[in-house]
């Protein structure tokens, strides 16, 4: 698995901004969106594209596009959908996958309970988008459901990340595929209840409320 660090000041500033607790939502879920924006530019570095003709006022010439079949981006319920709107707006082609994947409290293990994904992923390039990689439980459920779909080329977007979760990832993820981790920060660690810290609290809540 390969892991990417963001670095860059603006980056570490909105970051700055969603771990404050006095942050309200409304600012919460914007700083997500712009900070997906940003965390884009890197994970789509290696998308699939092709040549193509281009005719401009003067001539034409050789130009870039997307290629097919779309990438697809899957963000993981709840929290995810926070990240979908800055990704579709980068990527704007691309098709969009569902998977609701929601953390026992007391076993930190992950249930789904939504799927709504393409039966056939082969060929495509995957996008997972969830704010938070704790245990990793989640995102290691969710790189499963897309690999054994047919895809081979997935890259997570990730807000922050513990390291215990990094190295789950890692160790379940083998050489099996091409897996991409883009995160803005690491963090220091888990807590004994599987929260990051220092971390910003609970993405899902603090963009949508408590349940
Ligand atoms: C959070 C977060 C991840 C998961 C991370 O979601 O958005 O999906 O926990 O934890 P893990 O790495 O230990 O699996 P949560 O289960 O709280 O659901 P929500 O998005 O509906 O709030």
């Amino acid at each position: 698995m390969r892991l990417h660090v963001a670095d860059h000041p603006l980056i570490d500033h909105k970051v700055t901004v969603l771990r404050d607790k006095n942050t309200p939502s409304p600012i919460f879920r914007q700083l997500v969106d712009e900070l997906v924006t940003l965390l884009a530019y890197e994970a789509t570095r290696h998308v699939r594209v092709e040549q193509c003709e281009v005719e401009t006022p003067l001539t034409t010439t050789t130009g870039t596009r997307i290629a097919d079949p779309a990438p697809i981006i899957v963000p993981i319920l709840r929290a995810g959908l926070g990240m979908l709107d800055g990704m579709t707006r980068v990527l704007p082609s691309a098709e969009v996958g569902f998977l609701g994947l929601k953390r026992d409290e007391e076993t930190l293990e992950a249930i789904t309970y939504a799927n709504r994904l393409p039966e056939d992923l082969t060929g495509r390039q995957v996008f997972i988008v969830d704010p938070m990689l704790a245990t990793g439980g989640s995102l290691i459920a969710a790189i499963e459901y897309v690999l054994e779909r047919g895809a081979t080329d997935v890259t997570c977007v990730c807000l922050l990340a513990a390291p215990e979760g990094i190295d789950n990832v890692t160790d379940a993820v083998g050489d099996r595929a091409e897996v991409s981790v883009v995160v803005a920060r690491v963090d220091d660690r888990l807590n004994e209840v599987g929260f990051i810290v220092p971390g910003l609290g609970d993405a899902g809540d603090r963009l949508y409320g408590v349940v």
